[in-house]
C-alpha cells in the first residue's frame, strides 16, 4: 500500500447581487443584436446568484478549510460591492470594455478573486443569471 493522497475538500459560499445590463454590440444594427442576444439586447436587469467554491486542507484546530465568513467578506469587498445595484455596462471599472454576458462576468469575477482568497484556492465560480442560464468557470 502506498501513501494515499488526502481527499480534496471543496467548500462553497453563495452570494447574490442585482445588476442591470445591455447585451448589444455598437457595431451591429438593432436587428442583428436582437437576433443574437434576444431579450438581453435591451436595457434590463437580473438577480444574479454567485457561488464561489474554494479548496484547501482542513485545519485541525477549526475543522474548516477556510472560515466562510472570510470568503463572504472578501467576495463582498472585491465583487459584490462593485456590482450590486449597478449597471454592468457602465458602472464597474473592472468590466470596462467587456460585453457583460454571464460568461464574461463570471470570468471577470474569477480574475478578481483568483489569488485573493487567503489560504484557500479558488476552484470554481458558478454564476446564475436566470433559473435557466448558468455559467461555471473552473480551474483549467
Ligand atoms: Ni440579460
Amino acid at each position: 500500500m502506498g501513501m494515499s493522497q488526502p481527499p480534496a475538500v471543496h467548500v462553497t459560499r453563495r452570494l447574490t447581487f442585482a445588476a442591470g445590463h445591455i447585451l448589444a454590440k455598437p457595431e451591429w444594427d438593432d436587428a442583428r443584436n436582437r437576433e443574437v442576444f434576444g431579450a438581453c439586447s435591451g436595457d434590463h436587469g437580473h438577480n444574479y446568484d454567485l457561488e464561489v467554491t474554494v479548496s484547501g486542507s482542513v485545519d485541525v484546530n477549526t475543522g474548516m478549510v477556510i472560515n466562510l465568513r472570510e470568503v463572504d467578506r472578501i467576495v463582498k469587498e472585491l465583487v459584490i460591492h462593485d456590482v450590486d445595484h449597478r449597471h454592468l455596462n457602465r458602472d464597474v471599472p473592472w468590466l470596462q470594455g467587456c460585453l457583460p454576458t454571464t460568461e464574461n462576468v463570471a470570468l471577470a469575477i474569477w480574475h478578481r478573486l483568483e489569488g485573493n482568497l487567503s489560504s484557500a484556492r479558488l476552484e470554481k465560480i458558478r454564476l446564475k443569471e436566470t433559473e435557466n442560464n448558468v455559467v461555471e468557470v473552473e480551474r483549467g
